[in-house]
């Protein structure tokens, strides 16, 4: 494994990290950790993507993460501790809108997996981040939370609701410039991403919700943008939020 890069995706078993898992794995010399919230569906995802193709050429494995549950956060850290030593590049994708709750529980159940979670695992792997020789902090952000275009009543997503998910997405890039600013000097290249719109649950099960009413596009173009950023094709633009198709960033 010590000549492969070891990339660990959170939220791997679906929508955008499952595409992007599987692009990686179709590459030579990557090894993806997938970080999934039930060991079930990861291997199940797992499983999909090695049948799926003969073109597949790196190699995975399923890590138990739940990034709400520090015991779990901590587990893993030292799993991979133990089987890898390091992480060459960590996408903290995992997020949810919590379509199953509302008022206060949906507000703390966002904010506990796209704020406080995807802050506390990233924390949680930075030593194993510091192993590596050329480690990358990806942080899957959103353009919703952008607050220079949710500011803007120019801008197609002026009048979106979802202001909740706004916020967290708005936090988390916060959290992003904040490690950005103290890692750089330790070799880190952090960058906040948005995937764009794109098919996923995340919106619910329904056709509609899915396909967004048929204006989301193909999560392997999401896929395609995050490799981008961990082999390095979008190193001079680290500190920034990443737009997906390498056509420079979003405003803060
Ligand atoms: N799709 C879009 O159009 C879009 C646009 C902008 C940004 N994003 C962002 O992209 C990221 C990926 O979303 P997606 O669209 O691919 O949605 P998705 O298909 O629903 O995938 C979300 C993943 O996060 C996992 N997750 C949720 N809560 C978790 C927790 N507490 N611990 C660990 N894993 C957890 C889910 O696990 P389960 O399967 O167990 O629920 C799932 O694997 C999110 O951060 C989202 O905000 C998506």
């Amino acid at each position: 494994m010590s000549d492969s890069t070891i990339v660990l995706i959170t939220g791997a078993n679906s929508g955008i990290g499952y595409a992007t898992t599987q692009l990686l794995a179709s590459q030579p010399k990557h090894h993806v950790i997938m970080a999934c919230r039930d060991v079930s569906k990861g291997q199940q995802a797992l499983t999909e993507i090695q049948n799926s193709s003969d073109k597949i050429q790196g190699t995975l494995s399923v890590l138990q993460l739940d990034v709400t549950d520090d015991s779990s956060i901590a587990a893993a850290v030292e799993t991979v501790r133990q089987q890898f030593g390091r992480v060459d590049a960590f996408i903290s994708n995992a997020g949810t809108l919590a379509l199953q709750s509302s008022g206060r529980a949906q507000l703390r159940e966002m904010f506990d997996a796209n704020v406080f979670g995807a802050l506390l695992v990233s924390e949680a792997f930075i030593p194993l981040l510091l192993q590596s020789a050329r480690p990358y902090l990806v942080q899957v952000s959103s353009a919703l939370g952008s607050v220079g275009l949710a500011s803007d009543p120019n801008d197609t997503w002026y009048a979106t609701a979802w202001y909740e998910y706004r916020m967290t997405k708005a936090a988390l890039n916060m959290a992003t410039i904040q490690f950005h600013k103290r890692l750089s000097a330790q070799n880190v290249r952090v960058f906040a991403f948005c995937p764009g719109l794109v098919r996923s649950k995340i919106r619910g099960d329904s056709e509609e919700a899915i396909t967004a009413q048929g204006a989301a596009g193909d999560p392997i173009d999401s896929a395609k943008g995050l490799v981008d950023i961990v082999q390095g094709r979008r190193d001079a633009e680290a500190g920034q939020f990443l737009r997906t198709d390498g056509s420079g960033s979003w405003p803060w």
